[in-house]
């Protein structure tokens, strides 16, 4: 990279306060582009179709694990945090990835998974061959099972995945043996943050890849580190028969006290790069947790940068919920000085087109509140109900503007830009979310977000493959979404997302972390002004009338300056 060219291609790529305003997408690297023609997506394709992410205008990617990792969860179990799987590609394709990602003004973020590793990683191997007792068993959560023979497990927890979160082992002479903590699949056993080689390996990693370039850390299940050192049973579930993983205040299992200083710990590592080049690095945390309150404790100054707002994501298509959620939402992240992220989905969970179109389309907010749905959950209860997809893609559309329309960070998760929907019936043999077989069949698992995404053609494997079946089966009705298509059409969803984006990187008033809800704001109608420009997002039947002003975007046609159903637009007053 030089200077000269990533400021070029983003005029604020060098600003240090970069991360305040980004908006990053998600890149899933076994889905996105694949360069070998072997059905799954690599870092060469990625590098191949980089030109879309600087076309599309965001100011940064996150990469999703690309490690060595047996794939039992999508590579969210790591073998080996300082390599690259075979199955994307080398660390020279890394390296090089960074550097294009650079010269195009792209910041890059890393997935890290500091919770649990891989049971292929060395140190779990060691962990198993060196017994009781041992400094290798102490980097994991082993503990001695209880009843006359240890049989029973150590606590009634339960894994997110399913089952129980604790597996037995067997020992070097034949005999079952301890247990070890997994707070998700059998194969990602957790580490234990009280042991300080854990701390200082994560530390050397992420140093390990700040010093290859990258820009910071996408934190993996940062609410669940750190244990309650008792690890007490916990209420039990009735759906699956262990103990329940909701993450109501007092859960030992989640959002513990001691979190705080794995998390200054992190930031002094990466503050020690702020005289570099690049700046001092960043994190944002993904941590489902609720209230708002409680999750910008995770952004105070000393701690991380960010955090995704899973609230937003959660919220249903109403002016009332969404209203609610932006009004917690800006207050809290401003009595900490951390600038608020908005996201609409990831690799977790159903996509927005899809959520949108079902008759129950997320939380009510305004409702008597209750804790925070797991994404896994939440997509097994919507699986069940029929998807209006016409509907729900137009109010994707909506919920971009909305999403971009306000102060902070935004996150697109790759297939947004083109409105993909859900794959909702892939056929059971080709599902690969560990949910699926640790639920017992109970819950699909999250799968149908991680379709290859279309490039171009009329048919599978739309230009994601040359001719290879891809690792998920691409349906045939995408035919109309490709990339080439929609780049073709000014109406496309893909085309309304550069519009925006090309805004908020030019409009000074879209920069700054001005915010006010506008007097049009009441009922279906939410309206608010970012300086000069007012967004007006119309959940209702009723059209709305807009206020003289130029149309700077408009997420469907407006009939005589006035805003359909379902609709969102920007208008320059
Ligand atoms: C959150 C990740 O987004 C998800 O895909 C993964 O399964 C869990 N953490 C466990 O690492």
């Amino acid at each position: 990279m030089t200077d000269a060219d990533a400021a070029v291609a983003n005029p604020h790529f060098l600003d240090p306060d970069w991360w305040r305003h980004a908006v990053v997408y998600q890149i899933y690297p076994r889905s996105f582009a694949d360069s070998d023609d072997n059905g799954t997506g690599d870092i060469r394709g990625m590098i191949d179709r980089l030109d879309h992410l600087a076309g599309l205008g965001v100011d940064a990617v996150w990469v999703s694990p690309w490690y060595p990792s047996p794939l039992l969860d999508g590579g969210y179990d790591v073998a080996d945090y300082r390599d690259v799987s075979p199955d994307f590609g080398t660390l020279a394709d890394a390296d090089a990835f960074i550097a294009a990602a650079h010269a195009r003004g792209l910041r890059v973020l890393l997935d890290l998974v500091p919770n649990h590793s891989s049971w292929d990683h060395p140190w779990f191997r060691a962990a198993l061959a060196a017994g009781p007792g041992s400094p290798e068993r102490a980097r994991y959560v082993f503990r001695d099972g209880r009843g006359e023979h240890g049989e029973e497990p150590p606590n009634n927890w339960g894994s997110l995945f399913g089952g129980p979160a604790w597996t037995r082992v067997t020992e070097a002479d034949g005999r079952p043996g301890q247990w070890y903590l997994h707070l998700f699949d059998i194969s990602q056993p957790d580490f234990d943050w009280t042991n300080e080689d854990v701390c200082a390996e994560i530390d050397a990693v992420m140093r390990f890849w700040f010093d290859r370039g990258i820009d910071g850390f996408r934190i993996d299940v940062a609410d669940a580190m750190v244990k309650d050192a008792a690890l007490p049973d916990v209420p039990v579930n009735p759906e699956t028969g262990f103990g329940s993983n909701e993450k109501n205040p007092g859960m030992p299992q989640w959002d513990q006290p001691g979190l705080a200083d794995v998390q200054r710990r992190w930031r002094a590592v990466a503050d020690a790069y702020a005289g570099t080049e690049l700046g001092g690095r960043v994190f944002v945390a993904e941590a489902y947790i609720d209230p708002i309150e409680r999750l910008v404790a995770y952004v105070e100054p000393d701690r991380l940068h960010t955090t995704f707002n899973f609230d937003a994501l959660i919220s249903e298509w109403s002016a009332a919920s969404q209203r609610w959620v932006i009004n917690h939402t800006i207050p809290a992240h401003e009595a900490v000085g951390a600038p608020t992220t908005w996201v609409l989905g990831n690799h977790d969970n159903t996509r927005v087109a899809t959520r949108y179109g079902k008759p129950v389309t997320g939380r009510d907010f305004t409702a008597e509140s209750e804790t925070a749905a797991e994404p896994i959950e939440l997509s097994a209860a919507l699986l069940a109900m029929p998807t209006d997809i016409g509907l729900g893609r137009r109010r994707a559309r909506a919920a971009a503007l909305l999403e971009l329309g306000l102060p902070g960070g935004a996150y697109i998760y790759q297939g947004e830009e083109l409105g993909l929907d859900e794959i909702e019936d892939l056929p059971e043999a080709v599902l690969q979310d560990p949910v699926w077989e640790r639920s017992g069949h109970r819950m699909r698992g999250r799968d149908g977000c991680r379709v290859p995404l279309p490039w171009s053609g009329e048919a599978s494997p739309y230009g994601f493959s040359a001719t290879a079946e891809p690792w998920l089966p691409m349906p045939a009705h995408w035919a109309p979404l490709t990339v080439a298509v929609q780049d073709a059409d000014p109406a496309s969803t893909l085309n309304l997302y550069r519009r925006a984006l090309a805004l908020r990187r030019t409009l000074p008033d879209l920069r700054a972390d001005a915010f006010a809800w506008d007097e049009l704001d009441g009922g279906d109608v939410l309206a608010f002004r970012r300086g000069g420009v007012l967004m007006v997002v119309n959940f209702g039947a009723t059209p709305v009338e807009l206020p003289p002003g130029e149309v700077l975007v408009a997420s469907a046609p407006l009939d005589d300056h006035r805003l359909p159903h379902d609709a969102a637009v920007w208008v320059r007053l």
